[in-house]
């Protein structure tokens, strides 16, 4: 492997005159709790897909930080080092640092076990899921269930921030609330409050609901309430973001300190250099050609074979090869190529079908993020 890291400390001034970016924003250096991150766009937790090759692939394109998908802390405490088939949930790299580990569950003791876990495996920052609106997981009191109890939601902080080392930041991901009632929105605060007083470093914060699923927008004007509400600490946010004037557009319409990419990322980990062009005065560059695509999804799945095995990495890929192919501007006729994969040459004759011209690649489609967004689990 020959990662290219990009590191930066410096302050990004955009482009005065950019449509999408008023003039004179500055993208300062983000920071959470002792660890320098640097570029202030990163990559979010992605249950089913922020694993270690796509980590990889958005650090090499510009992101300073990511969050690996979700992990139980049960399947933590109870995880044998003899279990090959599930280690690599567990897998991180120098290369890919810093990377947060992310844990959810229902009962505070056993979360910190969780979290010790992690530590152990390496990662750089432990964040708390208080956000996930999945069915069964709100059932077994995980996740965004938290935002309707904050007795146990801060006794899970406490025990965290406790038993974590005090150079690693604990962090907490987070949604607006359970819902659009007052006392969701109290229990917010109580919350988010409370959890800084414990020491938690930072908050990522999610602008919908957790009865909102995905339903209609994120709301951006609460990270502003919560920004101002906090303006010593390091708040992140997170939703919609689906292209980098977006991502610099956050940022500047709510004051906070980050953002996390999502959806946007997922098969297109151009936008990092994208976001990192425009925060730095340059135009926004043209979407990758197909030569260029080609290259990282190469890489990708020689990264995936390295981590699962070829057997695994046909099924693995599918997903990915579908989110790549919004790129291509014949969309509609490569996306079923990819949702037939199995094996290395299957890929490697769909990137001969469809990537050995070097043509012009296109942005992907929004739409496309948005219908997709209904069916997620986080
Ligand atoms: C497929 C999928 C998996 C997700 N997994 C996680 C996760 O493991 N942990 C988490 O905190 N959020 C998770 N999320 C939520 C995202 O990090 C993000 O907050 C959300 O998608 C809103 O951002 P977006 O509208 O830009 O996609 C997931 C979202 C999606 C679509």
């Amino acid at each position: 492997l020959e990662p290219t890291i990009i590191r930066t400390t410096e302050v990004h001034t955009p482009p005065t005159g950019l449509s999408t970016m008023p003039a004179g924003c500055q993208l300062k250096p983000l920071r959470i709790g002792a660890l320098e991150i640097g570029f202030p766009i990163v990559q979010a937790a992605l249950s089913g897909y922020s694993d270690w090759p796509m980590r990889m692939l958005a650090r090499e394109h510009g992101a300073s930080y990511s969050l690996c998908e979700v992990m139980l802390d049960q399947f933590l405490v109870t995880l044998k080092s003899e279990r090959l088939k599930n280690q690599h949930f567990l897998y991180n790299s120098p290369e890919e640092q810093p990377v947060a580990g992310q844990l959810m569950g229902a009962e505070p003791e056993q979360f910190s076990q969780g979290a010790k876990k992690l530590v152990e495996a390496g990662f750089a920052v432990i964040d708390i899921n208080f956000g996930c609106p999945v069915k069964k997981v709100l059932g077994r009191c995980r996740g965004g269930f938290h935002l309707s109890q904050p007795d146990v939601a801060l006794e899970i902080i406490r025990r965290t921030r406790d038993i974590v080392p005090s150079h690693i930041p604990v962090t907490v991901k987070m949604r607006r609330g359970l819902d659009d009632t007052q006392q969701s929105r109290d229990n917010f605060f109580k919350i988010l409050d409370g959890g800084f007083r414990l020491g938690l470093d930072a908050a990522t914060l999610h602008g919908r609901t957790v009865v909102q699923r995905y339903n209609g927008p994120s709301r951006w004007q609460f990270l502003t309430e919560v920004k101002r509400e906090f303006p010593d600490k390091t708040i992140l946010g997170s939703g919609d973001l689906f292209t980098a004037e977006s991502c610099l557009r956050m940022i500047e319409e709510t004051g906070i300190d980050g953002v996390t990419v999502a959806r946007g990322c997922i098969g297109n980990p151009w936008i990092f250099e994208q976001a990192r062009a425009l925060s730095s005065g340059r135009p926004l560059p043209p979407p990758p050609t197909l030569q260029e695509q080609r290259r990282v999804l190469e890489r990708h799945w020689n990264l995936c074979a390295q981590l699962y095995g070829e057997a695994r990495t046909g099924t693995l890929m599918r997903k990915f090869g579908i989110k790549y192919s919004a790129s291509h501007p014949r969309h509609l006729d490569v996306r079923p190529d990819f949702t037939r994969i199995r094996t290395r040459e299957d890929w490697w004759s769909v990137l001969d079908t469809w990537y050995s011209d070097d043509a012009a690649g296109v942005y992907p489609p929004v739409a496309i993020h948005e219908v997709e967004g209904t069916s997620c689990n986080c």
